[in-house]
Order: C-alpha cells, then sequence, then structure tokens
C-alpha cells in the first residue's frame, strides 16, 4: 500500500532502480538528495574523506561543524561509537529508525572528516522507507547534513533540494514531503544525565519516559516578543504572541514593508496589505509545514513574516526553537 507520501513498501522496480543509483553515486564518492522523515540529507559515503570534503564545498559549510552519520540499521552503532551507556541503547532501541540523532565518544570507523576532529559522533537511523532502503542496500555510514546552503532553511521537499544545490548534487531522490518537518533532536550521551543538544523530532518528554531521568537541555527560553533579524537576506522573521500581531503589523506596514503573518490559527483581524499564509495548525503541522512557509515568503518577496510560536509541549519545543533561530538570524541550527 502506498502511505501518504506515495512510497510504498515493497519498493517497485522503478523505485528500486532509484536505490540501486543512489548507492551506486554513494559509492563512486558522489552525493545524493535523500529524504527523511526530518528534512531532506545531502549524503556521502562517510567513510570516504573527499566524498566529505565534497558535502561542506557543496553547503558552503565551515569544515569544522560536524556531521551525522546515518545507519541503516541500529546494530551497526557500535562499529561507529564508543563506551556506550545502557541508557543509549535503551533510547536507539525505542526510538530509531526515527528522528533522534545520538552523540557518543567516537568508534574505529569516524574519520575526521565527519567529526571535524572532535572525540565524539553524530549518529542516527533515519525512517524514511526510500532512505533506510539505501542505506542498508550501502551497506556503510552515510554523512548527510541538512541539502540547504550554510545558513539557509533546511529543504522538506525534492524540489526545495534542486533549488538549493542545483548541480552541485549528482542525483536528489524525490520521497515526497517530510513528514516531521524539523531536524532530529539530538542528545548527548557522553554525559550523565544525557543532555538535548537540539530540539527536534523526538519530544524531551519522550525521551525523558524512556531514559528515566530528567535530560539536561541546551535551554530553550520563552519567545522573547519581538526580535527582528536576517536569515537569509530576502526575510526577516520577527516572533509575537498572539495579541501583538495587529499592532506590530501595523507598525511595519506603516514603514512601508510587506508583512505576512504565520499562525496556529487562521489570523482574524489583520491590517489590510497584510499577507496571511496558510494557519500553521497545531505543533505537528506547524512543524511540517515550516520551512516551506519560509521559503513561500520569501517567493513573495515579503520584508518581515511574523510569526507566533505554537506551545512548547512536545514538538512545539522545536518548532518555537527554529522560530527563535530564525529570529536571530542562526537557522538552520548548523553551529
Ligand atoms: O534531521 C536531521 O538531523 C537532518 C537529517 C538530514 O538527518 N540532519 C541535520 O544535519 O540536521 P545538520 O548537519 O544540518 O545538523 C547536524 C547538527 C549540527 O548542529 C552539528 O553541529 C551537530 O549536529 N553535530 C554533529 N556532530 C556532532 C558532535 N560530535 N557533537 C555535537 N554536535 C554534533
Ligand atoms: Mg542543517
Amino acid at each position: 500500500m502506498p502511505d501518504d507520501r506515495g512510497v510504498t513498501a515493497e519498493p517497485n522496480d522503478e523505485r528500486q532502480a532509484e536505490i540501486e543509483r543512489a548507492v551506486a553515486v554513494l559509492r563512486a564518492g558522489g552525493l545524493v538528495g535523500l529524504p527523511t522523515e526530518t528534512v531532506y540529507g545531502l549524503a556521502g559515503d562517510a567513510s570516504n574523506p573527499a566524498a566529505v570534503r565534497r558535502i561542506f564545498e557543496a553547503k558552503g559549510r565551515p569544515p569544522d561543524h560536524p556531521l551525522i552519520v546515518h545507519l541503516g540499521d541500529a546494530a551497526q552503532l557500535d562499529e561507529w561509537a564508543a563506551e556506550l551507556p545502557p541508557v543509549a541503547h535503551r533510547l536507539a532501541e525505542a526510538f530509531w529508525p526515527g528522528p533522534l540523532t545520538l552523540v557518543a565518544r567516537r568508534g574505529p570507523r569516524a574519520i575526521d572528516e565527519v567529526t571535524g576532529g572532535l572525540p565524539t559522533v553524530a549518529i542516527r537511523v533515519p525512517s524514511h522507507p526510500l532512505t533506510l532502503a539505501v542505506l542498508r542496500a550501502f551497506g556503510g555510514g552515510v554523512a548527510a547534513p541538512s541539502a540547504n546552503r550554510f545558513g539557509r532553511v533546511s529543504p522538506t521537499t525534492a524540489q526545495a533540494v534542486r533549488d538549493e544545490l542545483g548541480d552541485t548534487v549528482d542525483l536528489v531522490l524525490d520521497g515526497g514531503p517530510c513528514d516531521v518537518g524539523v531536524e532530529s533532536t539530538i542528545v548527548d550521551v557522553t554525559v550523565d544525565p544525557p543532555a538535548i543538544l537540539r530540539p527536534g523530532g523526538v519530544p524531551a518528554e519522550a525521551l525523558e519516559r524512556v531514559a528515566g531521568v530528567r535530560l539536561r537541555s541546551s535551554g530553550e527560553t520563552r519567545a522573547p516578543g519581538t526580535l527582528p533579524a536576517h536569515y537569509a537576506p530576502a526575510l526577516r522573521v520577527v516572533l509575537v504572541e498572539r495579541d501583538e500581531v495587529e499592532a506590530v503589523a501595523r507598525r511595519h506596514l506603516e514603514a512601508g514593508e510587506r508583512v505576512g503573518v504565520l499562525a496556529p490559527a487562521a489570523a482574524r483581524g489583520l491590517p489590510a496589505g497584510v499577507t496571511p499564509l496558510a494557519p500553521a495548525g497545531d505543533a505537528t503541522s506547524y512543524a511540517q509545514g515550516l520551512y516551506e512557509r519560509f521559503r513561500e515568503a520569501e517567493r513573495l518577496k515579503l520584508d518581515v513574516l511574523l510569526c507566533v510560536p505554537p506551545p512548547a509541549a512536545g514538538i512545539g519545543a522545536a518548532v518555537r526553537d527554529r522560530l527563535q533561530r530564525a529570529a536571530r538570524g542562526s537557522l538552520p541550527a548548523e553551529e
């Protein structure tokens, strides 16, 4: 049965041929745009230093920013990581395949090009069926940052990957729009209790139920009222509370700016001239559509996008984190 991304559980011949093409490109040291359940990745052979260097060049990313190694099976974890505490195995068992990345002491297969020379390595087993099939057929580890140019919005469709990277990527597999829409949750298991380095697709509450302890957090702060900044040349993101939208929108309109609004519910009572984007919905659909809405705001050539954050529970924490980063100008979580 096709699922809602149009991907069949039993790959048909065309899918099988695509999987084989992707594996051939990876073996040859090339780069593949791969769908994951979070965002699209720019994938290369994690054991091939030249392939990994090509990833950094294609993204325009500084080489000391480490990459995540994607595996087809949690059983490979011990080849890539070392000195894993029991909680790491519990988290892997509960959430893989899925939107969780573990940062652990590096194992024998992790090379400096991937880890940026750190003593640790980031690892995850993604759940998108097409990419899982590629990883399993490839057999090794695949380094894959989000498939955007450095500092820009992560792509959540195959078209967005092509728009971001053009010819610098050898092949893009189209697995439909990403289910989760924001990047994986990164958990550092080298410290006790483990620490959440980046909120993401797996909510902190779910991790804590499995870990049995309260995790340290990288410090999510409350949406700070209005805090304008650039993340890309064309768009400023400003966080506002629901009851401030109208007044803030008026100020920007009076300054002669093109103003858009992104809010969980349809924004009512907006001044004429404001462009409402489709309602962002509950936290889950807010996450799913977030990066495409940013791209839409760019296409519409809006000067400023006023965003009303969802509540912080569950995946809402990750959405608020990305909104805050966008407002500060450091999308998409690549520091
Ligand atoms: O959902 C995701 O995680 C997506 C998909 C493609 O899997 N990937 C992704 O990769 O978001 P990237 O490169 O855009 O972000 C990886 C993050 C960076 O913030 C990086 O600094 C961090 O992971 N990271 C990688 N290795 C690390 C390490 N050894 N210690 C701490 N942070 C690490
Ligand atoms: Mg990224």
